[in-house]
């Protein structure tokens, strides 16, 4: 199928996504048939159960996962198709993603964290400078030298958070952001998410129990028993 030129205005067009895993000598299916479309610079909320595919969907719209089949546009490249080394650079280039145990490296520096990515990007210029504007816009420029454990849970999801959008993507993926969070610091991150939202005009989807994530949101995706029930354009 012919996604690319459909419509360029879109982040994602996903088709008919589907995903199963073997299980013994069963195969289980965890997606089934997901099909949706996010404007550029909209804030998705995914939501549903525990179990009901969020995280799944996420690894597949993040590169990090391959669907059973189905097609994935990402800013209108099918992800699909891709070769792992082709895969790799979309995932470097488009899309930052953002973890519930924030997955720093623990023996980096803040700075170091973020600077990582812009490692293997193909605009590695002034990337100390750009990994210290992007500490400065979520509120850490007072914590550059910090490694992880010297830190609290809201500063590492905003170093997790600089790290994901040091290189720019279009699209920002996050699993459960505010889940290892206190109500306070989880208030905080979702201001912050508005704010670079507004400052960069980045797409972003953000599974979420959280009713005060979707209440931020642009659109509610809901999803149960690994089909989007509620919310799909
Ligand atoms: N690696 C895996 N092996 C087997 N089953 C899995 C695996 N990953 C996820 N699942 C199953 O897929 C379903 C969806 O999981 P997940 O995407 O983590 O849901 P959610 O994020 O909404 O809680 C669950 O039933 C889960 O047990
Ligand atoms: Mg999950």
């Amino acid at each position: 199928m012919q996604l690319t030129s459909l419509f360029p205005s879109l982040a994602i067009q996903a088709h008919d996504i589907r995903h199963s895993l073997p299980f013994g000598n069963q195969q289980i299916d965890i997606l089934n048939g997901v099909t949706f479309n996010v404007e550029r610079g909209a804030w998705i909320a995914l939501t549903g159960p525990s179990g009901s595919g969020k995280s799944t969907l996420l690894g597949i719209l993040g590169g990090l996962d391959t669907p059973t089949s189905g097609t994935i546009a990402i800013d209108g490249v099918d992800i699909t198709t891709l070769n792992e080394t082709k895969l790799a650079r979309i995932r470097n280039q488009k899309i930052g993603i953002v973890f519930q145990s924030f997955n720093l490296i623990p023996t980096l520096t803040a700075l170091e964290n973020v600077e990582a990515p812009l490692y293997v990007h193909p605009n590695r210029k002034h990337a100390t400078q750009r990994a210290r504007a992007m500490l400065d816009l979520v509120g850490l420029a007072d914590r550059l030298q910090h490694r992880p454990h010297q830190l609290s849970g809201g500063q590492q999801q905003r170093v997790a958070i600089a790290r994901a959008l040091v290189t720019e993507p279009t699209l920002l993926v996050a699993d459960e952001p505010t889940g290892n969070l206190d109500t306070k610091t989880g208030v905080q991150i979702l201001a912050l998410f508005e704010q670079l939202r507004k400052e960069l005009g980045i797409t972003l989807v953000i599974a979420t129990h959280d009713n005060a994530v979707a209440a931020h949101a642009d659109q509610e995706l809901h999803m149960v028993d690994g089909c989007i029930v509620q919310g799909a354009l």
